[in-house]
């Protein structure tokens, strides 16, 4: 059977991440995070100081950066790994999600990941999930998927992740959080968030991780 990519792209916290991981599980195929790529770009130029409004400082902190996926046979997925460091705990913590949209705006940070991502995927058979896939990353990927859902309801999926990872924060400042990357990822001028024509919607308000994984394969067997 001919491998494929399969783009999901959308806005924070729909499900994204979740449904795609377990597509990747039931398919057999890889899966790439590449939200957390721009989370680990983030926390390293938070700890080395980076200026990112000096383009010079950006560049030479880009060159210092190598993110892996090391796969943890304890947990059964992959873990984002930063020089050779397990950071995965880290990068979720609601400081980076307020940082990350700025960093992930400037376009040296994105040539230099969306570069990674089409190395990372150049034999297929992969799910990647973010903002720009179907758009900027794999503009001919097979399968495009284009997620929404209401805020609230992001908010208090969001909200309930953060808790089970043992960060209790108020679902006011999630929203604001979820708005505000909305807003930066959507206008930014390098690759913005935005449907690509080909994408088919999907609109989780309604929806369980487990509905949204069956529609996600359903389509992709279409496909294939
Ligand atoms: O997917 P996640 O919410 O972890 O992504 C964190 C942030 O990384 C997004 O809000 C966005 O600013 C940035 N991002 C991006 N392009 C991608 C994936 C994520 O700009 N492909």
């Amino acid at each position: 059977m001919p491998k494929i990519i399969i783009a999901i792209d959308g806005y924070s916290s729909c499900g994204k991440s979740t449904t795609a991981k377990a597509v990747a599980a039931r398919m057999g195929y890889g899966y790439i995070d590449t939200g957390a790529m721009y989370r680990a770009v983030s926390l390293f130029f938070i700890q080395q100081h980076v200026a990112l409004t000096n383009p010079k400082e950006v560049a030479a902190a880009l060159d210092q950066i190598h993110i892996t996926f090391n796969f943890n046979p304890r947990i059964g997925r992959n873990e984002t790994c930063l020089n050779g460091l397990n950071v995965e705990e880290e990068i979720r913590k609601m400081y980076i999600s307020n940082y990350v949209s700025e960093v992930s705006a400037i376009p040296e940070v994105r040539w230099a990941m969306v570069a990674q991502q089409q190395k990372m995927a150049r034999r297929r058979g992969v799910v990647m999930d973010g903002r720009d896939i179907g758009t900027k990353v794999f503009p001919d990927a097979e399968v495009k998927v284009f997620m929404s859902a209401d805020t609230a309801v992001r908010a208090f999926r969001r909200q309930r992740e953060l808790l089970e990872k043992g960060e209790l924060v108020d679902i006011e400042d999630i929203t604001a959080n979820i708005e505000k990357r909305d807003r930066i990822d959507t206008s930014r001028a390098e690759s913005p968030l935005i449907q690509a024509p080909d994408a088919v919607p999907l609109d989780t308000t309604h929806m369980t991780i487990e509905e949204q994984i069956d529609w996600v394969v359903a389509l992709a067997d279409r496909r294939i």
